[in-house]
């Protein structure tokens, strides 16, 4: 994606005070330090006519120092032609994405009028004569070109579309998104699980994607041709649950007018997803003991057991061991749940997937005919920056919310991300300090994007320590975790 000055009022501005005060234009390189457009005078362009490989070079060393650094803001230096190059890093999640410069420019008269000297091989004369027609920019002004030149950059950065790098990890299961190492290590397991035909539990906090693993545990295995039921243990009270798991015969109760298979005999020859089995009650416990055990279940009412083959995924976000401790939860049922456990891991420790979730879902939830928006860095940020308590789940509904407000618009903004994940409510500034606070806080969640949540990472870009910067967040009312992960 190539940078872009295009309709960022922040650079029209920059560009603006540059031609009017200094003469200076404002251009763009690649990361690289090449592939530049624009200097701001017949000297700058005559050196690079001569000596086009060396002024690439001066910008290419400037793009290498910010890339190591990644350092933010400009910096200035005098070039091999003893001209002045002021120029800000623009950063994607990958890196260094380009250069905004202003160059051409003369802070010192006499190491221009050398400098073109040495690489054009002009008369003293006419090196002067150059550098008198070249923007002059007093040595007291150089603080005041840097800051035009990082606003300039910044505008660039936050309106840069989000690249996400592809990704090294491929796998079958493309319906599971993320290359977070704890994602790599449910999806290799799931893949030894898959063939096999064990019970599993799997274990993770709400809308982390268990429904998701038991789905594909069956649809990548022998039974996905058999039925997938799902039922949630903890939706119905006991009675209506057994009815439901194990159905009943006529007459076993008021209102049982038929026999009424239940769904494992539904679920038979397939697989059963029996999600928050640790809200079971004790007495379901035993009914489902035997059916992991002997195969078999009685119907509410019945009298001859019923056999079926069905293979059980459980889930849970309650920890089923800590359970049994306290004798909430049957030993022995656990152990033949717990034969392959799968822990899927809360998005705050996969921080770095976010991104690539986040672009997931916008693909998913697209209905329109043209290709799904774009992402901005700036709304990237705001989602890496927040703690997401609930997960996934969490994630895909804001996106979605976000699809709406973005209508036919070519890119998902910061203005989009709702105010509880943005954490903060920005009103149109009016007082100084709400400029202030707006501006940290935009600098605040820039830097925590940039650094895919890593606070100590973020801590460090904006040169304050970690502790304030938890502070400045608290204070601010931003989200996020508070864990470096
Ligand atoms: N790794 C993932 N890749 C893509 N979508 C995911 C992933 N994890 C969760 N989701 C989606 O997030 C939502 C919540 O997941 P779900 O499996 O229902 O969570 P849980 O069962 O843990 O509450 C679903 O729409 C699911 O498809
Ligand atoms: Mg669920």
């Amino acid at each position: 994606m190539a940078l872009t000055f295009d309709g960022l009022a922040e650079v029209a501005m920059a560009r603006d005070l540059l031609r009017r005060w200094w003469g200076l234009e404002l251009g763009l390189t690649d990361a690289k330090g090449g592939g530049y457009d624009r200097t701001s005078h017949a000297a700058c362009e005559s050196v690079r006519g001569m000596a086009a490989a060396a002024c690439a070079k001066e910008l290419t060393d400037v793009a290498t120092q910010l890339a190591k650094s990644r350092e933010r803001g400009a910096v200035a230096k005098t070039c091999h032609a003893g001209m002045l190059i002021v120029a800000a890093p623009v950063f994607n999640i990958a890196g260094l994405a380009g250069l905004v410069f202003a160059s051409g420019g003369s802070s010192d008269a006499a190491a221009m009028e050398q400098g073109l000297v040495r690489t054009i091989a002009v008369s003293a004369d006419e090196a002067r004569a150059l550098t008198a027609a070249a923007p002059r920019v007093p040595e007291g002004d150089i603080a005041r070109v840097k800051d035009l030149v990082a606003s300039a950059a910044a505008a660039v950065e936050r309106a840069l579309p989000t690249e996400i790098p592809p990704t090294a990890f491929s796998h079958p299961f493309d319906e599971i998104v993320g290359d977070a190492p704890a994602v790599r290590e449910v999806v290799k397991l799931l893949g030894k699980v898959v063939k096999s035909e064990a019970t599993v539990l799997v274990h993770g906090e709400s809308g982390t994607g268990k429904e998701l693993i038991a789905r594909a545990i069956h649809y990548h295995g022998p039974r996905a041709k058999k039925p997938f039921v799902v039922q949630n243990c903890s939706a119905f009270n006991d009675n209506l649950l057994e009815s439901a798991l194990f159905g009943h015969v006529r007459g076993a109760f008021t209102g049982a007018v038929k026999d009424q298979p239940g769904l494992f005999q539904v679920a038979d020859g397939g697989t059963f997803f029996l999600d928050e089995i640790g809200d079971m009650s004790a007495a379901l416990q035993v009914k489902l003991l035997r059916v992991l055990q002997e195969g078999t279940f009685t119907p509410v009412g019945g009298t001859k057991p019923v056999k079926v083959d069905v293979r059980i995924i459980a889930a849970s976000h309650k920890d089923l061991a800590a359970m049994v401790q306290h004798k909430q939860f049957r030993e022995d049922l656990f152990y033949r749940v717990n034969v392959l456990k799968i822990t899927v891991p809360p998005l705050r420790e996969r921080v770095a997937d976010i991104p690539r979730l986040a672009m997931h879902f916008v693909k998913k939830h697209w209905r329109g005919s043209s290709p799904p928006p774009r992402l901005s860095q700036s709304a990237l940020a705001r989602l890496v920056a927040y703690g997401w308590p609930g997960n996934i789940r969490e994630l895909e509904n804001e996106m979605e919310r976000m699809l709406v407000l973005a209508g036919d618009a070519p890119e998902l903004t910061a203005s989009m991300v709702s105010t509880r994940v943005a954490g903060m409510v920005a009103p149109p500034a009016k007082s100084l300090r709400d400029a202030l606070a707006t501006s940290e806080a935009d600098a605040l969640v820039a830097a925590l994007g940039r650094h895919l949540g890593d606070r100590d990472g973020a801590a460090a870009d904006l040169a304050i320590s970690r502790a304030y910067l938890d502070a400045r967040c608290a204070a601010l009312g931003l989200g996020g975790s508070g864990s470096s992960s």
